[in-house]
């Protein structure tokens, strides 16, 4: 049985400083050993207290049944409003509402069918950059899965393919975006100066932005001067998209914070699970051979992915093991009580998959990588219940179905023509800051299959 790494719980005597600076690293460091399979945790920061719900009735309350009474908080707004401005993943209640009227039809065009041509181009052109690369040497995916999944979804908004220097610049910027957003938070959280820390997230975001905007900016002045809306996909939809009560279309700047959550959200996160997927099938051959004898050397189709059901499982136990966001924070509106506490307004809520999905109370060897328990009718209710990296209830993620696809055929392609295996030494420390990554990389030998 194959246990990935993961950070060593804290000692529980470790006092509130050594918490603090361990909490630069990012959520999933400051963990005790008790944390995995506690009903509901505490954490009392000045001014503010955290509650960390770990029982699955519990976060079905905040997610789903209550969830108009747990609205997402102002801390992550002003975490990602460098980014992503005020745009859909951010906002609460009727702001929310408006803007899924607006946004949702724009998912049209992510429908399998739809997006399936389009992923198939970009990921051939990633088996290009493969080919030319000095494979006698480990490869570091994490800039490679960052390419391919922005070039996916950029594609999918723009109906154009994304360079090699802008996917470099997207990689590194956002990057230094996570070093710098997320310890922001720590000392915001914690009342503290804020020393440059957002100013340095705008000019990360800037640098990602700059990607874009141009072609945003060509197609809006097009439709707004000649009523030319340009080819069909994200953007033109967007463009034609009008508020449901005052018919008002978006501004350039709304335009703008949309479209960098959709990117942001439709690359990162795929990016992320790319990555980890990528070293655990390195780490496990079986799993290779496994999945290759599943769908055999013939181009993929849409068809073959339906039915690649070890591949599937592959990449659902990744994000069990790895969720890229690893933990949802709402707020508390009202005054309420959970297992017998009295929670304050004020107070935050941290759900976290990474908890829930290695909880010893919901999955047996919550720690080892098992694809197959997605398919033991004894795990079946777990993995209904206990399984959550797109989220629960209406926040749920938008982009599900078109995430496993593409990282099916990403991974299915790459199994197609490669062999991977994990060179020896370091392993990759995960850390979870913006998305969870890995502190060192992510380092795989490819060889070319005969
Ligand atoms: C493996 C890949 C992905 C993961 C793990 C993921 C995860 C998530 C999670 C956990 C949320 C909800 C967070 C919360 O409740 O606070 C979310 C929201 C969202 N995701 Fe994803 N996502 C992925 C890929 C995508 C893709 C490819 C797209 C777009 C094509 C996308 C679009 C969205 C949108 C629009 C929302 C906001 C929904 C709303 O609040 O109305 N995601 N995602």
């Amino acid at each position: 049985m194959f246990t990935p790494p993961f950070p060593a719980p804290l000692e529980s005597n470790a006092s509130p400083l050594r918490r603090f600076f361990t909490s630069w690293k990012g959520w999933i460091h400051v963990h005790f050993k008790n944390s995995y399979t506690m009903k509901m945790g505490e954490i009392h920061v000045p001014k503010v207290n955290v509650y960390v719900p770990n029982e699955l009735p519990l976060v079905n309350e905040i997610l789903e049944d209550r969830q108009r009474n747990f609205p997402k908080p102002e801390l992550l707004r002003e975490m990602l409003a460098p980014l992503v401005g005020d745009s859909i993943f951010t906002v609460n209640g009727k702001q929310w509402e408006e803007q899924r009227d607006m946004v949702y039809p724009a998912f049209a065009h992510t429908r399998m069918k739809v997006a399936f041509p389009v992923m198939q181009e970009a990921v051939d052109d990633l088996v290009g950059r493969i080919g030319e690369m000095d494979l006698s040497q480990p490869i570091k995916v994490d800039p490679l899965m960052t390419h391919v999944a922005a070039d996916i979804i950029f594609r999918t908004i723009f109906s154009v393919k994304l360079d090699a220097e802008g996917a470099s610049r997207i990689y590194h910027a956002f990057h230094k975006f996570q070093l710098t957003a997320q310890p922001g938070a720590i000392l915001r959280l914690y009342n503290l100066p804020m020393f440059g820390f957002l100013g340095r997230a705008r000019r990360w975001a800037r640098q990602i932005h700059s990607t874009f905007r141009p072609i945003i900016q060509a197609r809006y002045d097009a439709y707004c001067k000649e009523g030319d809306a340009g080819p069909s996909d994200i953007l033109r939809t967007l463009l034609e998209a009008r508020h449901p009560e005052t018919g008002e279309p978006f501004s350039l700047q709304d335009l703008i914070n949309q479209v960098s959550f959709i990117f942001l959200a439709g690359h990162e996160t795929s990016a992320s699970a790319l990555a980890w997927a990528m070293y655990l099938l390195a780490e496990c051959p079986e799993q290779q051979d496994a999945i290759h004898a599943e769908i055999g050397d013939a181009p993929l189709t849409f068809d073959t992915l339906k039915n690649a059901e070890t591949l599937r499982n592959v990449f659902q136990e990744t994000l069990r093991l790895y969720p890229p966001v690893s933990f949802f924070v709402r707020s508390v509106v009202h005054q309420t009580e959970m297992r017998k506490k009295q929670i304050s307004p004020g107070s935050l809520m941290v759900v976290s998959p990474w908890l829930i999905q290695r909880n010893s109370n919901n999955f047996p060897c919550p720690h080892a990588f098992q694809p197959e328990r997605f398919i033991d009718p004894d795990q079946a209710d777990a993995c209904r219940q206990a399984y959550l990296p797109f989220g629960k209830g209406p926040r749920k993620c938008t982009g599900s179905a078109f995430a496993n696809q593409e990282a099916m055929l990403v991974l299915g392609t790459i199994v197609q023509k490669f062999r991977l295996d994990y060179p020896t030494g370091q392993k990759p420390e995960p850390v979870s800051r913006v998305t969870l990554r890995s502190s060192n990389g992510i380092f795989v030998n490819f060889s070319p299959r005969a």
